[in-house]
């Protein structure tokens, strides 16, 4: 193999950049030429192919967001845009193409695979939902983003001995709501993957209350309901104000963590040796500090379980 590609795809999430860069840098160290592709996998029907030199990648292991940009593309879940992509790369002489982002990219890396381009995918979201691998990347920050704005309400809940409801990220998982929630003391934790009762909610609260503490924090992960869906809820079992707190975006951006710019740089490095190995159609994975790697299918056709016990024990700590 002479030449390979890199693109980010999907929502953005920092450690993206320490991820290219060592892809970058990984492949020309093993004499390859290392292109870059813009947009992800509209990018790459586009054309927005372009060769990266050492150079290209300095300066970027400390932001967030990605340098080749991402995007979603509705153009390339058809036949047709698959086949331009796969064209392009190949009128390039591209024969192998390493893919930053969630399950959706995998999907996508999987299906360039079948089509004749070596794929291996790297686990990135903020989310922490992919099967078959302790961490992706992006999930440290983010949750210690996501900690430090809790520890910030917290201030103003216990000043103004007020009932915080906090919506964070997670559409499908509860790992960025569950984690925070414990690191950051909170009350009650809701995530998808678990129904939480809001009459128990409720008596949590009024036995805080009986007992002289007047402030709770609860945290939502956003697949479960809206912050003010919660709040109506509550409403409808117990006779308290709430304050409600949507981080939003917030929770995708800024500095990766050291931990993040290690992982990004470690699965980049991988994923380079797994196409200089013959690799296709994997995935990076981390385990008790060890890089594998995973088959591309076993990812996305299962669904990552969350720690049960870290739930009970968040329980345990925040009566
Ligand atoms: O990156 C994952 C994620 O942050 C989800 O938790 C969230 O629901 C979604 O992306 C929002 O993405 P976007 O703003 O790109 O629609």
């Amino acid at each position: 193999m002479r030449k390979i590609a890199v693109l980010t795809s999907g929502g953005d999430a920092p450690g993206m950049n320490a991820a290219i860069r060592a892809v970058v840098r990984k492949g020309i160290f093993e004499n390859l030429e290392v292109y870059g592709v813009s947009h992800g996998y509209e990018g790459l029907i586009n054309n927005q192919i372009k060769k990266m030199e050492l150079g290209d990648v300095g300066d970027i292991i400390h932001r967030g967001g990605t340098k080749l940009y991402s995007a979603r593309s509705e153009e390339f879940l058809t036949l047709a845009g698959q086949n331009k992509a796969v064209a392009n790369l190949k009128n390039l002489g591209i024969e192998g193409l390493i893919v930053i982002g969630g399950d959706g990219s995998y999907r996508g890396a999987s299906r360039l695979s079948e089509l004749g381009i070596k794929t291996i995918g790297i686990p990135a979201t903020i989310d922490n939902d992919i099967a078959g691998t302790n961490e992706t990347i992006g999930y440290d920050t983010a949750l210690n983003t996501i900690v430090d704005m809790i520890d910030k309400i917290r201030d103003t809940a216990t000043s103004h001995e007020r009932t915080f409801i906090i919506e964070v990220m997670g559409r499908d998982s509860g790992q960025l709501a569950l984690n925070a929630g414990l690191a950051a003391g909170a009350e009650t934790i809701f995530i998808p993957e678990r129904q939480t009762k809001m009459s128990d909610v409720a008596a949590r609260i009024q036995s805080g209350l009986e007992r002289g503490k007047k402030h709770s924090l609860i945290v939502l992960a956003e697949g479960v309901m809206s912050a003010e869906s919660c709040s109506l809820e509550l409403g409808k079992y117990i006779n308290i104000e709430t304050r409600l707190s949507v981080l939003g975006h917030i929770q995708r951006g800024g500095k990766p963590t050291a931990k993040d710019r290690v992982l990004g740089s470690r699965f980049g490095a991988y994923a380079v040796e797994l196409l200089l190995d013959g690799q296709t159609d994997v995935g990076t994975s981390i385990k008790d500090d060890k890089m594998y790697f995973v088959e591309l299918k076993s990812v996305y056709n299962q669904k990552k379980n969350y720690d049960s016990s870290i739930y009970q024990l968040s329980k345990e700590l925040s009566i």
